[in-house]
């Protein structure tokens, strides 16, 4: 496979141009890759209106993911979420529909935002099954859901931060019998279309999905796709770089457009390159069950521990995995993630397993996380952001609407969101997470 952006950066570093264009630096390494650091000079092309070598290289990407159409995206999955966000409330404002949309309450916050600003009704699914980060629901109730409340899509996460993976060809199925979309945030699971066969929510029936190349792929920060399904009408596809570009920065990075670019000719040249570590990390998840580690998930890159049960907390085992040399995605009290890639060595799964080996199991610790609490809304979402406000302690809060777009649980999914009134339920959930103030509309 060509890789035109790449090559087009590298055969223009070799020009040594007199660079009397963006970035200042003029390619002098002061900080390392500045060389390759361009601005869209003459044939470049421009991101959202590509007509060269980024739509050759998206056309790349789209034949790799079988999409109808893939876009990048150099500012994450946050950037893909307010373009799918803008495109709903497009598509229902053409199809004489309300913006609504059912979302599972385990969202990351860019969500909440962004369907907020732009004006898209959400009606949440709640999960009183688990814990805020993951949200298991019935098909069932997200069937009776969709009939009562007539939405123009279902947005749900999945694989979630924990890495539970939803049943997405169920979904897609429920969603396109009643004719509603079905939109994925599967900003951890780009891998997850060359990892395992058939298991990218594009292949599962999903209408648009985002992904963060940067999270699973061996791609730079802030590299990300939004993908149009092949499931979904025309609409999308011809709105969605338009969407994009509404939301984006003039300035895109050519660093991180050449990092996708790069991932399209790697991934074709060794395709099963995520075998190997696939099967390291089941290897290494039984090794752990084995020693009475609760391993929850069902992703094949990432381990997640539910360490109470082990007698730690999650941010403990984090800190004795630090202090092996080790350092985690994320920790809280209940759990502790791990995430690899094929960019991780052997010593590193070694390294890893012996430091979790080594630590003795202890009474469980038998508190649980609070589940999602459920709040009334006070006020449209969109005037609670744009409303005056205020900071108070949590303490003091109860009864007050929040203002702030979220108060999120540390891996940005809401305990509550703008326009909400906040209940008992609310406070306890902000203190078992740590959150000492927030911020409500001014009374
Ligand atoms: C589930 C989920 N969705 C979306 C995002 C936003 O992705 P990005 O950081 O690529 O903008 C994140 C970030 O952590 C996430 O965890």
């Amino acid at each position: 496979m060509n890789t035109p952006i790449t090559t087009f950066v590298k055969n223009y570093a070799l020009s040594s141009s007199v660079r009397l264009h963006m970035p200042g630096h003029k390619g002098v390494s002061l900080f390392g890759g500045e060389l390759y650091d361009i601005t869209e000079v003459d044939g470049a092309d421009v991101l959202y209106s590509a007509k060269g070598i980024i739509l050759e290289s998206e056309m790349n990407a789209t034949a790799l993911f079988g999409s109808a159409k893939t876009l990048y995206s150099t500012e994450g999955s946050s950037l893909s979420i307010r373009a799918m966000m803008h495109l709903v409330k497009t598509y229902a404002l053409s199809t004489n529909r309300d913006a609504k949309v059912i979302a599972y309450r385990n969202a990351h916050k860019t969500f909440v935002s962004a369907s907020a600003l732009a004006g898209v009704d959400v009606k949440w699914l709640y999960s009183t099954e688990n814990s805020i980060l993951s949200c298991k629901i019935d098909l069932s109730t997200l069937e009776s859901a969709i009939i009562n409340e007539n939405p123009v899509a279902v947005y749900v996460t999945s694989p979630d931060y924990l890495g539970h993976i939803e049943d997405v060809k169920s979904l897609a199925d429920v969603c396109h019998r009643h004719g509603v979309l079905l939109l994925v945030d599967n900003a951890h699971g780009a891998y997850l279309k060359f990892a395992k066969d058939g298991a990218h929510p594009l292949d599962l029936g999903a209408d648009l999905v985002c992904d963060s190349a940067h999270k699973t792929l061996p791609c730079l920060t802030g590299s990300a796709y939004l993908h149009v399904g092949k499931t979904a009408p025309d609409f999308f596809k011809d709105n969605a770089e338009n969407a994009l570009s509404l939301y984006a920065s003039t300035s895109p990075s050519y660093l991180i457009l050449q990092s996708l670019d790069n991932f399209n000719k790697l991934i074709t040249d060794t395709t099963s390159y995520f075998d190997n570590t696939a099967r390291l990390v089941e290897g290494l998840k039984a090794k752990l069950a084995s020693l009475n580690y609760d391993v929850v998930g069902n992703e094949p890159l990432k381990i997640t521990l539910a360490t109470k049960s082990f007698g730690y907390l999650g941010g403990e085992v984090a800190s004795i995995l630090k202090d092996g040399g080790v350092v985690v995605e994320f920790a809280d009290d209940d759990y502790v993630t791990m995430m690899f890639s094929p960019c991780n060595t052997h010593l590193d799964f070694e390294r890893t397993e012996s430091a979790l080996t080594a630590l003795a199991p202890k009474k469980s610790i038998l508190t649980t996380p609070p589940h999602s609490p459920i709040l009334k809304q006070g006020m449209p979402p969109k005037e609670a952001i744009f409303a005056p406000c205020e900071s108070v302690a949590v303490k003091d809060s109860l009864g007050r609407i929040l203002s702030s777009p979220t108060v999120s649980c540390p891996p940005a999914i809401p305990v509550a969101v703008c326009g909400e009134i906040i209940n008992e339920d609310a406070v306890k959930c902000f203190e078992y997470y740590h959150i000492n103030t927030i911020l409500v509309v001014k009374e």
